[in-house]
């Protein structure tokens, strides 16, 4: 991990949370100001061209909606492809020569506009591809049929990414409309794989590393802290991901006749993940600690003083408790401490009715969320050695890795960072609040340590948008008000010098 990014510089922060206390107001905005609050406005031109288009952008969006593109399953590689190739004609029906750019698993696309000499130069990164549905009884509509209700479209992508990425599509769009041209140089970026940890992404960087110079990377795949307050993220944690795989006797077995005497893989599987974490949910592999960047006390205010309400997040879950290391908040644990959880567990019998099995093999899916400045590889060598020490006589164990990225914390102390605040209050009609988030994007890390980049976090989204899970939404006001934030941002990040 860089110095760069562990340490922290607090100014700017201080400043912002400052101005977040005196403007924000508990109530929720549910429409927007109908002049942007912001002292630079975007050119006009551009602002008419977003009102008149609200509807077509709705539908572009819809069309998106409906390709199922779910990168973790093979058999819709072809609609993966099929939204990569959406994405490119699309980009290519407003004037931009979009690229579909082949690697080893799903395609990565790419646009840029013109050069803009003198001006900072912007990579927006985001990604075609969603998580799977599943359940789909759980649906109230459709996941890869988009519908509207009371203001949210409904669908498998609508906010993790395929809306929040689109806003930055369509303020390119309204710009060369109104305008035939940008203040700055925009680079698209819009990967299928993201989902599946990003494994691709990694050597088109490295293959495409000039092509993909910039100033800064803009990312909307997180969300705002709550409805009516929007967010700059400026940490995600990492993780590190692993399939286990027990194998007991050759065969299924009589439970009566064998059980007792042989080791049941899924005894012995529950023994094992169990031994990972205390009641509290501390990891007990050694050594996993160690390397954990620790909260500043400074930071523990400001989490402490967004409006948070413990309750309200209970009732919102229908859990009548959560758990957690002690002596930390909830917003603390989700967003700046490791944690761990198993993300499916199977082997024996599940059908109906009752089965006196003996499995002949149990398997389990875990990951662990990772802080700054934990080492994903360090952590894989230290887990591998403490699960080979707790196989039980009879068990051949196999631990798959996958998912790897470092957690990430970054510099409050950026001009581009001022620019996206203030692009956003155009937008959103307030200043953003400054937070981490406990999910991953795992290329980020490699954007900030290959490309030298300052990293913008500007996610649209809110906290109940279902991602990963059935009846995903994204609010068609946050929609729009984004693709308005994102439209300034590039006027905002046009007075900047680049490399100053
Ligand atoms: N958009 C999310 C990441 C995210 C979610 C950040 C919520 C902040 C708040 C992204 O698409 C995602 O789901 N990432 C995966 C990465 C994994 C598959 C390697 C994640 O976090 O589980
Ligand atoms: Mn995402
Ligand atoms: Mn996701």
């Amino acid at each position: 991990m860089s110095p760069r990014r562990s340490v922290r510089k607090t100014s700017l922060f201080e400043a912002e949370a400052a101005c977040y206390r005196a403007t924000f107001r508990p109530s929720v905005i549910t429409f927007l100001p109908t002049v942007p609050s912001s002292t630079v406005p975007i050119v006009n031109g551009v602002l008419e061209y977003l009102d008149q288009n609200r509807q077509q952008f709705e539908a572009d969006l819809s069309e998106l909606l409906r390709i199922p593109s779910i990168s973790a399953d093979s058999q819709f590689a072809g609609e993966v492809r099929r939204a990569a190739d959406w994405m490119v004609e699309h980009l290519q029906s407003f004037g931009l020569a979009a690229e579909l750019h082949e690697t080893a698993g799903h395609p990565v696309v790419y646009a840029e506009t013109n050069p803009v000499p003198g001006a900072p130069v912007v990579l927006v990164y985001g990604h075609y591809d969603v998580q799977p549905p599943d359940p789909l009884d759980l649906w109230a509509t459709p996941p890869f049929e988009p519908t509207v209700r009371d203001g949210n479209i409904y669908a498998r992508g609508a906010s993790d990414d395929k809306g929040q990425m689109l806003t930055h599509v369509k303020s390119v769009q309204a710009w060369l409309a109104a305008n035939q041209k940008l203040p700055v140089q925009v680079k698209l970026l819009i990967e299928g794989e993201e989902e599946v940890g990003s494994e691709n992404l990694e050597s088109f960087l490295a293959a495409n590393t000039d092509k993909l110079a910039c100033d800064c990377v803009v990312i909307s795949d997180t969300s705002q802290f709550a409805p009516g307050v929007p967010a700059i993220t400026y940490g995600l944690r990492g993780i590190a991901y692993y399939e286990i795989h027990l194998q007991g006797p050759n065969r299924d077995l009589h439970s009566g006749v064998f059980g007792g005497a042989v080791t049941n893989p899924a005894n012995a599987l529950n023994q094992m993940l169990s031994s990972l974490v205390d009641g509290e949910g501390r990891i007990q592999v050694p050594g996993f600690y160690d390397d954990v960047a620790p909260l500043t006390e400074q930071e523990r205010q400001e989490f402490a003083a967004l409006p948070f309400d413990e309750t309200e997040f209970r009732n919102q879950l229908d859990v009548d408790g959560t758990t957690g290391e002690a002596d930390f908040t909830t917003l603390e644990r989700r967003w700046a401490r490791p944690s761990f959880d198993v993300h499916g567990i199977w082997g024996g019998y599940q059908g109906e009715g009752e089965k006196t099995v003996l499995p002949s093999h149990a398997a389990a899916k875990f990951s662990f969320r990772l802080v700054p400045n934990q080492d994903p590889e360090q952590i894989t060598v230290d887990l591998r050695k403490f699960l080979e020490q707790r196989v039980p006589p009879g068990i051949k164990m196999e631990i798959r890795e996958s998912h790897r990225a470092p957690g990430v914390v970054f510099p409050l102390e950026s001009p581009y960072l001022q620019a996206a605040a203030d692009a956003i209050e155009t937008g959103f009609g307030q200043r953003p609040v400054f937070i981490r988030e406990g999910g991953s994007i795992p290329i980020v890390s490699t954007f900030a340590d290959r490309l030298g980049a300052d990293v913008l976090l500007l996610g649209w989204g809110q906290n109940d948008d279902n991602p990963h899970s059935p009846n995903e939404k994204f609010s068609l006001a946050d929609f729009h008000r984004g693709i308005r934030a994102s439209a300034s941002l590039w006027d905002r990040i046009a007075t900047i010098h680049p490399n100053s």
